[in-house]
């Protein structure tokens, strides 16, 4: 495990005050409970991405585990700066879109397009060839994933969960690397939890740590996989609410799993319904969720709604 000289590593939290509530981040009603901040920090101050994020596209993607064909020729384009929910059934081989695109899974066939550049090829002498581990690198730069179990480093206060990746893979100084960790987490509600390690955070505390750990890495393309389903009900609201104050105030290209139909309706522009490896429908939160046409679709919205 990689040791950073200068991070605080004090294992107890220094101050269990209260986290602050979102109205200091977002300036709304925060979900927590929490009363508002006194002095609210505009969401605009913060760090977030603004301009030149590129389109992710799809090319006859194959993605297969064995014998189970997941993703079969699939197409799907998001346009720079937008917002897009994946929606469909489980097991259908949503997380396998955002792992590919994170690559952390590898591809059958296809082509996979950040902007104009190839995710999984480069171009050697004109010609298409398997990408080596530098350009993977330098790719998976631009690409920020949130998880559903919140993958936090367990052995590593919050501030140093912030600053790792920064520093290591982005060879930005220590100083430069706490400053803006230190405004990620008063966007996210958690500046007096620097020092606390994950297990002294509550789940939704935690998640709003990764939130901020994958904004800290400046990220081009954000990818938000069930974010809210491994929290408790009360604390759902105001995560979802960070996350859409945050896609609202950023240019990030932002492609979203959720089962949860109100945030998808909240978060995004367009909707994709994805069943057996293809896209079925797709269209705006009103249409997909108002008046789907596709027989499939109005199937699994209504086993959504029911459950
Ligand atoms: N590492 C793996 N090895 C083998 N099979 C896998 C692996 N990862 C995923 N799969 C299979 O790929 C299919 C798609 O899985 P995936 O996790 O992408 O589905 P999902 O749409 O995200 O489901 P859920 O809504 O339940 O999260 C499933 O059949 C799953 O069992
Ligand atoms: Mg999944």
């Amino acid at each position: 495990m990689p040791q950073s000289d200068t991070a605080p590593e004090s294992s107890e939290p220094k101050d269990e005050a209260p986290a602050p509530s979102l109205e200091k981040a977002t300036g709304r009603t925060g979900a927590d409970g929490v009363p508002a901040g006194k002095d609210p920090k505009p969401i605009d101050a913060a760090p977030l991405p603004k301009g030149g994020a590129p389109g992710i596209t799809f090319e006859k993607v194959v993605k297969r585990f064995g014998s189970n064909v997941v993703l079969r020729e699939l197409d799907f384009t998001v346009a720079p700066g937008e917002r897009v929910t994946l929606i469909g059934p489980s097991g259908s081989g949503k997380t396998t879109i955002l792992r590919l695109l994170m690559t952390l899974e590898t591809l059958n066939e296809g082509v996979i397009w950040i902007g104009d550049q190839t995710l999984w090829h480069m171009d050697r002498g004109g010609k298409r060839v398997a990408a080596n581990q530098k350009h993977l690198h330098e790719m998976r730069k631009q690409v920020g994933m949130v998880f559903q179990q919140f993958n936090l480093f367990p052995n590593m206060n919050v501030l140093r969960n912030l600053t790792e990746g920064p520093r290591r893979v982005l060879g930005v100084s220590q100083d430069e690397a706490v400053e803006r960790a230190r405004e990620l987490l008063e966007l996210v509600g958690l500046a007096d939890k620097l020092n606390a390690h994950p297990t002294q955070l509550s789940g939704g505390q935690q998640q709003r740590v990764a939130v901020a750990r994958a904004l800290a890495m400046q990220p081009k393309v954000l990818l938000l996989d069930e974010v809210t389903s491994a929290l408790d009900p009360e604390l759902v609201v105001g995560v979802q609410d960070l996350l859409r104050d945050i896609a609202n105030a950023s240019d990030i290209t932002l492609l979203c799993v959720t089962h949860e139909m109100n945030f998808a309706r909240d978060i995004s522009n367009r909707v994709l319904m994805f069943d057996q490896g293809q896209i079925v429908e797709e269209g705006p939160p009103e249409q997909i969720f108002g008046e789907p046409s596709e027989q499939r679709t109005r199937d699994f919205l209504q086993a959504v709604l029911a459950s």
